[in-house]
Protein backbone atom coordinates (compact mmCIF):
# COMPACT_ATOMS: atom_id res chain seq x y z
CA UNK A 1 0.00 0.00 0.00
CA UNK A 2 1.02 4.00 -0.27
CA UNK A 3 1.41 6.03 2.64
CA UNK A 4 -0.29 9.47 1.94
CA UNK A 5 0.91 12.65 3.93
CA UNK A 6 -1.07 15.99 3.44
CA UNK A 7 1.19 18.86 5.05
CA UNK A 8 -1.59 20.97 6.20
CA UNK A 9 -1.58 24.60 7.98
CA UNK A 10 -3.70 27.61 7.62
CA UNK A 11 -0.40 29.79 7.47
CA UNK A 12 1.75 30.81 4.54
CA UNK A 13 5.20 30.59 5.29
CA UNK A 14 5.91 28.52 7.95
CA UNK A 15 7.47 25.96 6.09
CA UNK A 16 4.57 23.28 4.44
CA UNK A 17 6.65 23.39 1.32
CA UNK A 18 10.06 23.38 2.69
CA UNK A 19 8.70 20.40 4.97
CA UNK A 20 6.38 18.70 2.01
CA UNK A 21 9.95 18.90 -0.38
CA UNK A 22 12.36 17.42 1.92
CA UNK A 23 10.15 15.16 3.14
CA UNK A 24 9.55 13.60 -0.25
CA UNK A 25 13.51 13.86 -1.63
CA UNK A 26 14.17 12.35 1.57
CA UNK A 27 11.99 9.29 1.18
CA UNK A 28 13.28 8.85 -2.30
CA UNK A 29 16.83 8.70 -1.12
CA UNK A 30 16.30 6.03 1.29
CA UNK A 31 14.94 4.35 -1.90
CA UNK A 32 11.13 4.76 -1.54
CA UNK A 33 9.14 5.30 -4.79
CA UNK A 34 7.83 8.94 -3.98
CA UNK A 35 5.44 10.88 -5.60
CA UNK A 36 5.34 14.86 -4.09
CA UNK A 37 1.91 16.25 -4.76
CA UNK A 38 1.49 20.19 -5.65
CA UNK A 39 -1.72 21.11 -4.56
CA UNK A 40 -1.08 24.62 -3.78
CA UNK A 41 -1.94 27.07 -7.29
CA UNK A 42 1.39 28.84 -6.03
CA UNK A 43 3.59 26.26 -7.25
CA UNK A 44 6.45 26.56 -4.75
CA UNK A 45 6.98 22.79 -4.69
CA UNK A 46 7.40 22.80 -8.32
CA UNK A 47 8.97 25.42 -8.73
CA UNK A 48 11.05 24.70 -5.56
CA UNK A 49 12.04 21.26 -7.52
CA UNK A 50 12.94 22.95 -10.66
CA UNK A 51 10.02 22.05 -12.44
CA UNK A 52 7.94 24.84 -14.44
CA UNK A 53 4.53 25.11 -12.72
CA UNK A 54 1.55 24.01 -14.92
CA UNK A 55 -1.64 22.91 -14.29
CA UNK A 56 -1.43 19.26 -13.59
CA UNK A 57 -3.64 18.57 -10.85
CA UNK A 58 -6.56 20.84 -12.07
CA UNK A 59 -6.12 18.41 -15.51
CA UNK A 60 -6.13 15.51 -13.03
CA UNK A 61 -9.08 16.61 -11.33
CA UNK A 62 -11.21 17.91 -13.91
CA UNK A 63 -10.34 16.81 -17.09
CA UNK A 64 -9.31 12.95 -15.84
CA UNK A 65 -6.22 13.49 -16.77
CA UNK A 66 -4.35 9.90 -16.13
CA UNK A 67 -2.03 9.75 -13.54
CA UNK A 68 1.01 9.24 -15.83
CA UNK A 69 -0.11 11.75 -17.93
CA UNK A 70 0.71 14.37 -15.55
CA UNK A 71 3.56 12.88 -13.43
CA UNK A 72 6.85 14.22 -13.74
CA UNK A 73 9.93 12.88 -12.91
CA UNK A 74 11.99 15.19 -10.57
CA UNK A 75 14.83 15.64 -12.78
CA UNK A 76 18.20 13.61 -10.49
CA UNK A 77 20.95 15.49 -11.51
CA UNK A 78 20.29 17.69 -8.66
CA UNK A 79 18.87 15.17 -6.15
CA UNK A 80 21.07 12.29 -6.51
CA UNK A 81 17.92 9.78 -6.48
CA UNK A 82 15.49 8.53 -9.44
CA UNK A 83 12.66 7.70 -6.92
CA UNK A 84 11.23 11.21 -6.72
CA UNK A 85 8.20 12.17 -9.31
CA UNK A 86 6.02 15.22 -9.30
CA UNK A 87 2.51 16.46 -9.94
CA UNK A 88 2.54 20.16 -10.51
CA UNK A 89 -0.17 23.00 -9.95
CA UNK A 90 -0.55 26.24 -10.66
CA UNK A 91 -3.23 28.85 -11.54
CA UNK A 92 -6.51 26.49 -12.58
CA UNK A 93 -5.86 24.94 -9.08
CA UNK A 94 -8.19 28.27 -8.32
CA UNK A 95 -11.07 26.66 -10.49
CA UNK A 96 -10.51 23.35 -8.39
CA UNK A 97 -10.78 24.99 -5.18
CA UNK A 98 -14.29 27.09 -6.05
CA UNK A 99 -16.00 24.15 -8.46
CA UNK A 100 -19.35 23.22 -7.23
CA UNK A 101 -21.14 20.64 -9.55
CA UNK A 102 -24.52 22.30 -11.39
CA UNK A 103 -25.60 19.11 -12.83
CA UNK A 104 -27.31 16.21 -10.66
CA UNK A 105 -25.14 13.52 -10.27
CA UNK A 106 -21.61 15.67 -11.13
CA UNK A 107 -19.20 14.20 -8.43
CA UNK A 108 -18.04 16.89 -6.03
CA UNK A 109 -14.18 18.22 -5.32
CA UNK A 110 -14.09 16.03 -2.40
CA UNK A 111 -15.29 13.03 -4.09
CA UNK A 112 -13.16 13.18 -7.28
CA UNK A 113 -10.30 13.94 -5.21
CA UNK A 114 -10.86 11.27 -2.57
CA UNK A 115 -11.14 8.55 -6.05
CA UNK A 116 -8.22 10.16 -8.14
CA UNK A 117 -6.16 9.62 -4.75
CA UNK A 118 -7.51 5.75 -4.14
CA UNK A 119 -5.93 5.23 -7.42
CA UNK A 120 -2.04 5.82 -6.53
CA UNK A 121 -2.56 3.03 -3.85
CA UNK A 122 0.00 0.09 -4.48
CA UNK A 123 1.77 2.55 -6.92
CA UNK A 124 3.92 4.60 -5.06
CA UNK A 125 5.28 4.27 -1.29
CA UNK A 126 5.02 7.38 -0.49
CA UNK A 127 2.88 9.85 -1.37
CA UNK A 128 3.54 13.75 -0.11
CA UNK A 129 0.98 16.24 -0.41
CA UNK A 130 1.68 20.40 -0.47
CA UNK A 131 -1.12 22.66 0.42
CA UNK A 132 -2.15 26.23 0.28
CA UNK A 133 -2.61 27.96 3.58
CA UNK A 134 -6.44 29.01 2.28
CA UNK A 135 -9.54 27.20 3.49
CA UNK A 136 -10.61 25.50 0.78
CA UNK A 137 -11.99 22.18 -0.49
CA UNK A 138 -8.72 20.46 -2.06
CA UNK A 139 -7.70 20.67 1.51
CA UNK A 140 -10.95 19.64 3.06
CA UNK A 141 -10.39 16.93 0.61
CA UNK A 142 -7.29 15.75 1.76
CA UNK A 143 -8.45 15.21 5.03
CA UNK A 144 -10.40 12.08 3.74
CA UNK A 145 -7.81 11.18 0.17
CA UNK A 146 -4.93 11.03 2.41
CA UNK A 147 -4.14 9.15 5.66
CA UNK A 148 -1.57 11.41 7.68
CA UNK A 149 -1.14 15.05 8.09
CA UNK A 150 2.19 17.10 9.45
CA UNK A 151 1.39 20.34 10.61
CA UNK A 152 3.98 23.16 10.56
CA UNK A 153 3.90 25.75 12.71
CA UNK A 154 5.90 28.78 14.32
CA UNK A 155 5.96 29.45 17.65
CA UNK A 156 4.46 32.56 17.65
CA UNK A 157 1.12 33.94 17.80
CA UNK A 158 -0.18 33.83 14.93
CA UNK A 159 0.95 30.79 13.33
CA UNK A 160 -0.39 28.95 17.15
CA UNK A 161 -3.77 30.37 16.19
CA UNK A 162 -3.56 29.08 12.67
CA UNK A 163 -2.63 25.79 14.20
CA UNK A 164 -5.69 26.05 16.85
CA UNK A 165 -7.83 26.27 13.71
CA UNK A 166 -6.49 23.75 11.27
CA UNK A 167 -6.73 21.35 14.00
CA UNK A 168 -10.17 22.17 14.97
CA UNK A 169 -11.38 21.60 11.63
CA UNK A 170 -8.97 17.79 11.43
CA UNK A 171 -11.07 16.99 14.19
CA UNK A 172 -14.53 18.11 12.60
CA UNK A 173 -13.26 16.00 9.74
CA UNK A 174 -12.71 13.11 12.05
CA UNK A 175 -15.95 13.08 14.03
CA UNK A 176 -17.31 13.24 11.11
CA UNK A 177 -15.36 10.60 9.40
CA UNK A 178 -16.89 8.44 12.30
CA UNK A 179 -20.42 9.26 11.46
CA UNK A 180 -19.94 8.10 8.23
CA UNK A 181 -17.73 5.41 8.55
CA UNK A 182 -15.01 7.06 6.11
CA UNK A 183 -11.56 7.16 7.44
CA UNK A 184 -10.28 10.34 8.32
CA UNK A 185 -6.74 11.71 8.45
CA UNK A 186 -4.51 11.12 11.37
CA UNK A 187 -2.21 13.84 12.77
CA UNK A 188 1.11 12.47 12.66
CA UNK A 189 2.82 15.50 14.18
CA UNK A 190 3.20 18.88 14.73
CA UNK A 191 6.37 20.35 13.32
CA UNK A 192 7.86 24.14 15.36
CA UNK A 193 9.82 25.02 12.56
CA UNK A 194 11.65 27.82 12.12
CA UNK A 195 12.68 28.06 15.87
CA UNK A 196 14.88 30.73 17.64
CA UNK A 197 16.30 29.13 20.89
CA UNK A 198 17.53 32.22 22.18
CA UNK A 199 14.21 33.60 22.40
CA UNK A 200 12.14 32.95 25.16
CA UNK A 201 8.82 33.94 23.93
CA UNK A 202 9.30 30.99 21.56
CA UNK A 203 10.11 28.04 24.27
CA UNK A 204 7.34 29.52 26.14
CA UNK A 205 4.76 29.42 22.79
CA UNK A 206 6.69 25.95 22.54
CA UNK A 207 5.12 24.56 26.20
CA UNK A 208 1.69 25.60 25.15
CA UNK A 209 1.68 23.72 22.02
CA UNK A 210 3.18 20.59 23.43
CA UNK A 211 0.33 21.40 26.30
CA UNK A 212 -2.52 21.89 24.88
CA UNK A 213 -2.03 19.30 21.88
CA UNK A 214 -0.14 16.89 24.28
CA UNK A 215 -2.56 13.82 22.87
CA UNK A 216 -0.80 14.84 19.62
CA UNK A 217 3.04 14.25 18.78
CA UNK A 218 5.23 17.28 18.43
CA UNK A 219 8.21 16.87 16.66
CA UNK A 220 11.54 18.76 18.39
CA UNK A 221 11.94 22.08 16.96
CA UNK A 222 13.83 22.61 13.98
CA UNK A 223 16.42 25.94 14.36
CA UNK A 224 16.01 28.95 11.83
CA UNK A 225 19.07 28.21 9.94
CA UNK A 226 20.25 29.81 6.65
CA UNK A 227 20.62 26.42 5.37
CA UNK A 228 16.58 25.93 4.54
CA UNK A 229 16.60 29.03 2.76
CA UNK A 230 19.73 28.37 0.74
CA UNK A 231 17.78 25.09 -0.16
CA UNK A 232 14.46 26.45 -1.46
CA UNK A 233 17.00 29.44 -3.59
CA UNK A 234 18.74 27.21 -5.16
CA UNK A 235 15.75 24.29 -5.86
CA UNK A 236 16.81 21.89 -4.08
CA UNK A 237 16.38 20.22 -0.83
CA UNK A 238 18.91 20.07 2.53
CA UNK A 239 20.09 17.20 1.13
CA UNK A 240 22.05 18.56 -1.97
CA UNK A 241 23.21 22.12 -1.19
CA UNK A 242 26.67 22.32 -2.02
CA UNK A 243 27.92 23.60 1.24
CA UNK A 244 31.29 25.14 2.97
CA UNK A 245 33.11 24.57 5.46
CA UNK A 246 31.21 27.23 7.44
CA UNK A 247 27.34 26.16 6.09
CA UNK A 248 28.47 22.56 6.93
CA UNK A 249 27.05 22.54 10.29
CA UNK A 250 24.13 24.17 9.90
CA UNK A 251 23.53 21.75 7.31
CA UNK A 252 24.42 18.65 9.40
CA UNK A 253 21.91 20.60 12.27
CA UNK A 254 18.90 20.31 9.75
CA UNK A 255 19.67 17.21 8.46
CA UNK A 256 19.95 15.97 11.75
CA UNK A 257 16.90 17.76 13.25
CA UNK A 258 14.62 16.69 10.56
CA UNK A 259 15.42 12.94 10.72
CA UNK A 260 12.72 12.12 13.48
CA UNK A 261 10.09 13.23 11.18
CA UNK A 262 11.49 11.29 7.96
CA UNK A 263 12.50 8.01 10.40
CA UNK A 264 8.45 7.73 11.21
CA UNK A 265 7.47 8.37 7.60
CA UNK A 266 9.89 5.69 6.56
CA UNK A 267 8.83 3.58 9.38
CA UNK A 268 4.77 3.92 8.38
CA UNK A 269 6.18 3.01 4.73
CA UNK A 270 8.18 -0.15 5.77
CA UNK A 271 5.10 -1.09 7.92
CA UNK A 272 2.53 -0.55 5.36
CA UNK A 273 4.91 -3.23 3.30
CA UNK A 274 4.84 -5.81 6.04
CA UNK A 275 1.68 -5.45 6.25
CA UNK A 276 0.93 -6.57 2.64
CA UNK A 277 3.33 -10.01 3.14
N1 LIG B 1 13.89 26.12 9.53
C1 LIG B 1 13.97 27.16 8.67
N2 LIG B 1 14.91 28.11 8.85
C2 LIG B 1 15.01 29.16 8.01
N3 LIG B 1 14.22 29.37 6.96
C3 LIG B 1 13.23 28.46 6.72
C4 LIG B 1 13.06 27.31 7.56
N4 LIG B 1 12.01 26.60 7.06
C5 LIG B 1 11.56 27.27 5.98
N5 LIG B 1 12.30 28.37 5.77
C6 LIG B 1 12.12 29.41 4.71
O1 LIG B 1 10.91 30.12 4.97
C7 LIG B 1 10.28 30.49 3.76
C8 LIG B 1 8.84 30.01 3.77
O2 LIG B 1 8.80 28.60 3.77
P1 LIG B 1 7.76 27.77 2.90
O3 LIG B 1 8.14 26.34 3.02
O4 LIG B 1 7.64 28.32 1.53
O5 LIG B 1 6.41 28.06 3.72
P2 LIG B 1 4.89 27.79 3.32
O6 LIG B 1 4.88 26.72 2.28
O7 LIG B 1 4.23 27.37 4.60
O8 LIG B 1 4.35 29.09 2.83
C9 LIG B 1 11.10 29.87 2.64
O9 LIG B 1 11.95 30.85 2.12
C10 LIG B 1 11.93 28.81 3.34
O10 LIG B 1 13.17 28.60 2.71
MG1 LIG C 1 3.98 26.72 0.40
Amino acid sequence: MTVKISVLGRKGGVGKTTIAKTLADGCAKQGLSTLLIDADGQGNASTGMKINKHDAFYQLIMEDAEWNDVIMQVPSEHLETDKLFLVSASDAQMRVENYHPSVPGDLTITDRIYQRFAELDGAFDVVVVDTSPSINQVNSALYYATDYALLPVLCEKDPILGLNSTINYLEEAERFGQESNIPAIQILGIIPNMYSRRETVQSTNLGYIRGRYHEYHTFDPIDKKTIWKQASQLAVSIYNVDTNMLERRDQKTAIKQFKPILDRVIQLAHAEVSDEQ
